[in-house]
């Protein structure tokens, strides 16, 4: 097994990997609480549908061995799920089991589920106790650590949130054989991405073994998943409420918000369209002089290793750079990018000019 701990000021918390863990999700659980019995202790599950239909069985059994309150609810994948009216019909049915301050709640399934249970477990009653049990690559790598949980509102993605950092974070490789391919690669494109924001040995690494992942051969996968939840947590650790570091974690993501928003969430997924955002924030970095064409190419070949998209059937530069503008990450007006200066390291800038945008979007098309 491997442990990683998030150390916060106010909170600490372990992210452990091994592959069969989640039989053992009612033990780590009762450890987590510090408590010598939970019997009493109410306990939500909220899963994707299908992974819960899939792998479901041993974390129920193992969660009824502990407590005698363990409800599952479940919801069908999908961003258009993580809405307010789905935590609303949630704070219902905890209210009508009786769920109290000392309840739980546990995600079971990829990044929408996670950021949806988490906005629950924030908010009912001022915040109870949440446990990331995450069935994405890219939920094991990202979205479970850090504590940003929230949904979308009918005018932007995750306009509403918190941050509610988990008590635990169970990880289980074995359930990603039957993670679908695209999901798969899509998970790559953010560890590809904490390899261009921090390490370029991690980069070499990734670069050589992309294609034993894309077998999944279990202990790349789980040497793959401990070696980003590490570049993951110690960015956290330095920066919670993204003040500061955090933000480099946003590289491609202002490029990858808007092509989301202009081509819908049914046709790409976010892994995709960060893979295609690094590629246009690269081209423009290069551009204005910050890195060599070489990082581009760098970026470029990793991506087509992994099997990602380096071209989109794109909207127009205009309706793009719009969209860029509403961006949550942009401040009072200006928007923020995170460009590449060399593999392994990222800025922070304001002052791009929207005609600079043009080429890099033009770059991707
Ligand atoms: N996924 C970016 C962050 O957690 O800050």
């Amino acid at each position: 097994m491997s442990e990683i701990t998030v150390n916060l000021p106010h909170c600490k918390y372990s992210v452990l990997i091994e592959s069969g863990i989640i039989a053992k999700a009612g033990q780590q659980l009762l450890a987590s609480l510090g408590l010598s019995d939970m019997k009493d202790i109410k306990v939500a599950i909220i899963a994707d549908e299908q992974v819960f239909n899939l792998h479901g069985d041993p974390l129920i059994t193992s969660l009824k061995n502990q407590s005698d309150g363990v409800y599952a609810f479940s919801q069908v994948e999908g961003e258009k799920q993580k809405t307010l009216e789905r935590v609303r019909s949630y704070y219902d049915q905890l209210l009508s089991a009786g769920f109290d301050r000392s309840s739980c709640v546990i995600s079971f399934g990829g990044g929408v589920v996670g950021d949806t249970a988490g906005f629950v477990a924030s908010s009912y009653f001022r915040g109870i106790s949440f446990i990331q049990c995450p069935t994405s690559l890219l939920a094991m790598v990202d979205a479970s650590v850090g504590g940003k949980v929230g949904v979308n509102l009918p005018q932007g993605k995750n306009l509403i949130g918190a941050f509610h950092q988990p008590r635990l974070v169970l990880i289980d490789p074995l359930v990603l054989d039957t993670l679908p391919e695209r999901e798969l690669k899509s998970g790559l494109a953010e560890c590809i991405k904490h390899a261009v924001i921090q390490d370029p040995e991690l980069f070499s690494w990734t670069k050589k073994n992309i294609k034993s992942f894309l077998k999944r051969d279990p202990k790349f996968l789980s040497e793959l998943i401990a070696k980003n939840v590490e570049v993951k947590a110690r960015v956290v650790e330095q920066d919670e409420k993204e003040q500061g570091i955090r933000a480099h974690l946003n590289f491609g993501h202002t490029f990858a918000h808007a092509i989301e928003a202009t081509l819908g969430f049914e046709k790409i997924k976010h892994g995709e369209a960060v893979g295609l955002g690094m590629l246009a924030a690269s081209t423009l970095a290069n551009k204005r002089g910050l890195c060599d064409a070489s990082v581009r190419t760098d970026i470029y070949e990793i991506l087509e290793l992994a099997g990602l998209p380096t071209r989109a059937d794109l909207v127009s530069n205009k309706e793009l750079i719009e969209s860029m503008k509403k961006d949550k990450k942009a401040r009072a007006g200006k928007m923020r990018l995170i460009l590449p200066t060399k593999i392994g390291e990222v800025g922070v800038f304001e002052d791009v000019p929207e005609n600079e945008l043009i080429p890099a979007w033009d770059s991707i098309r």
